[in-house]
This record gives C-alpha cells, structure tokens and sequence, in this order.
C-alpha cells in the first residue's frame, strides 16, 4: 500500500488562477511507491458526468449574438481553463489576442468576411499557433520545474527538443533530420516528426486547436455562446495583429450570449460506424 506524504510541488491545476477567487490550496503530496518518493496527484472524485455531458452536448456554433457583453472575470476564467488544455511537450505554442479596440475589431469582422458570427459577436478572440518559442520555451520549463529537482530525463528531453523541432533555414536541418529517423525507422520505431516547417505548422496548431475547444466549452458552462471560425483572410489578420513569419492564426473565436435565433439548424452527426472502429 504506498504511503502518501507532502512534498513541495502544486499541480498548475491547483493554482489559484488569476481571475478567481482564493480557491482551497490543495494539499500538494507524494506517494511512495517500491520504496521511491513518486509525485501523487489523486483522481478527483465525484465529478458529474451529465453537467460536462450538458456542457458538450448544448455547444453549438451560434452564429448571431445579442448585445450582452461577456463580463471580464468570466472571459478570463475561460481563457485560463483554455491554457490547461494539454499540449505536446507541454510548450503551449498558443497565444489568444483579445480584440478590444473598436477600429481593429471592425477590421477584423471585415477579415472574417462580414460573418455574422464575427458582427454580432461581443468578443472576438484570434487563436494563435506559434512555431518560433520551442527553444525559449524548453528552457523555460527546466527553469520552470515544479518540483525541486528537474528528473534527468527530462533535463534531456528539454535539451533535445529545439533541434529536434527546428526546421532550419530552407528546411535544410528537417531534411538531414527526416533522412535519419527515416534510416533509424528500419531498425526501430522512431519519431517521423515534427521535422519540417509544415510539420511543426501543424504540430502547433494541433495543441492550439486544444485550447481552442477548451475555450468554447468553457464558455458554454458559463451560460455563453462562440462560434469558431476559420473563414477569414490570414494575411489580414496575420498585418493586424503585427504577427511574425512563425505565428499563424488558427481559430477566430466569436464570442457572446446566443441569441433566440443564434443557432441557425439542428446539430448534424453521421453515424458513429462511420468513424469509431474496433480493430
Ligand atoms: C476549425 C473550424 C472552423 C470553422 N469555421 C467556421 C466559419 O468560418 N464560419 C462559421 O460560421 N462556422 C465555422 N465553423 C463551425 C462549423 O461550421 C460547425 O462547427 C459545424 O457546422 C458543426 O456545427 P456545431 O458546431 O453547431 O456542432 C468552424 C468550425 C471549426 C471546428
């Protein structure tokens, strides 16, 4: 039976986000486990299954808004529950751009093409991916550690991570590095990436897109509404919002309460033969 004690780590979970009120701390603890000191973190209990069933099933994209604003504490507790949406090597690659100046919104609505989800919406939240903070990033989660010491194995798996993730100029170090997990694939199952520009494109926007449904659930189970788009002019948004070459909007997210009229059909699903197999 493994013994639990406390030990100084506090899960990011645990935090008192920024916007809420002081929350119980939770005790952080250890579990001792053949004999070693091992980080524990229960399982909560007792969370209801239909409430976050409720949450999920009463999402829909909500194409017109009334004019009730969303209150900033509720935006920014949506906004901090986005960020614990898990992302790979834990580097979160997002940024979230809150467009409050009426002029930059009014050009925004005009990049996402008129929608009406983005001209009734009364926020209007640019989901970023971003490929250029793998390395800052990496340095600062060994900084970062929550615990007292950083577990050696980490401490690699941090140092390797920036090569292991950076493109180089014309793709020159993806292609060196494709060919030799390519090489070491015949041998061993191996990392086929993300290599390439593309590549770690994508594999930022996938933890992004995380965030992203992390956003509008949160939302709903605050009474509010979203629709996420991606119909709009990047190269607008990108000068908009003064972006780099590594930083792509993923998502505009409209956001606001639904109106009587916001959802405009019923929800369509296929059959789930069509996409759960059993093999
Ligand atoms: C990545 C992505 C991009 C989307 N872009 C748009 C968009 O530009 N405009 C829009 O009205 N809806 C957009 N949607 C909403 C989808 O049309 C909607 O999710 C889909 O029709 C299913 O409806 P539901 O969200 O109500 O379940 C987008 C959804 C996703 C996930």
């Amino acid at each position: 039976m493994p013994t639990v004690s406390k030990s100084k780590s506090t899960p990011p979970a645990a935090r008192k986000p920024a916007t809420r009120k002081a929350a119980a701390p939770v005790a952080p603890k250890s579990v001792s486990v053949d004999g070693k000191a091992r980080y524990h973190e229960p399982a909560p209990k007792g969370i209801d299954v239909e409430h976050f069933r409720q949450v999920v099933i009463s999402r829909r994209s909500v194409r017109k808004f009334t004019d009730k604003a969303i209150p900033k504490a509720v935006l920014d507790d949506c906004l901090d529950m986005a960020m614990l949406a898990p992302c790979s090597s834990g580097l979160q690659p997002w940024e979230f751009y809150v467009v409050k100046s009426a002029e930059k919104k009014a050009k925004l609505v005009k990049a996402c093409m008129s929608q009406l989800a983005a001209k009734t919406a009364q926020e209007l939240i640019v989901c970023v991916a971003r490929t250029d903070r793998v390395n800052e990033f990496s340095k600062k989660m060994l900084r970062d550690w929550p615990m007292p010491d950083v577990p050696p194995l980490v401490k690699r798996y941090y140092q390797l991570i920036p090569t292991l993730y950076t493109p180089g100029p014309l793709n020159s170090l993806a292609l060196a590095k494709k060919a030799a997990f390519t090489l070491g694939g015949f041998v061993a199952p191996v990392p086929r990436g993300p290599h390439t520009r593309e590549e770690v494109k994508l594999w930022a926007a996938k933890s992004t897109a995380l965030a992203c449904e992390n956003l509008v659930l949160a939302l709903r189970a605050h009474g509010y509404d979203s629709c996420m788009m991606e119909g709009f002019d990047e190269v607008r948004v990108k000068k908009l919002l003064k972006l780099g070459s590594a930083a792509f909007p993923i998502m505009v997210v409209g956001a606001g309460e639904r109106a009587e009229d916001g959802v405009f059909w019923p929800q369509v699903r296929f059959e789930r033969s069509l996409f759960v197999h059993e093999i």
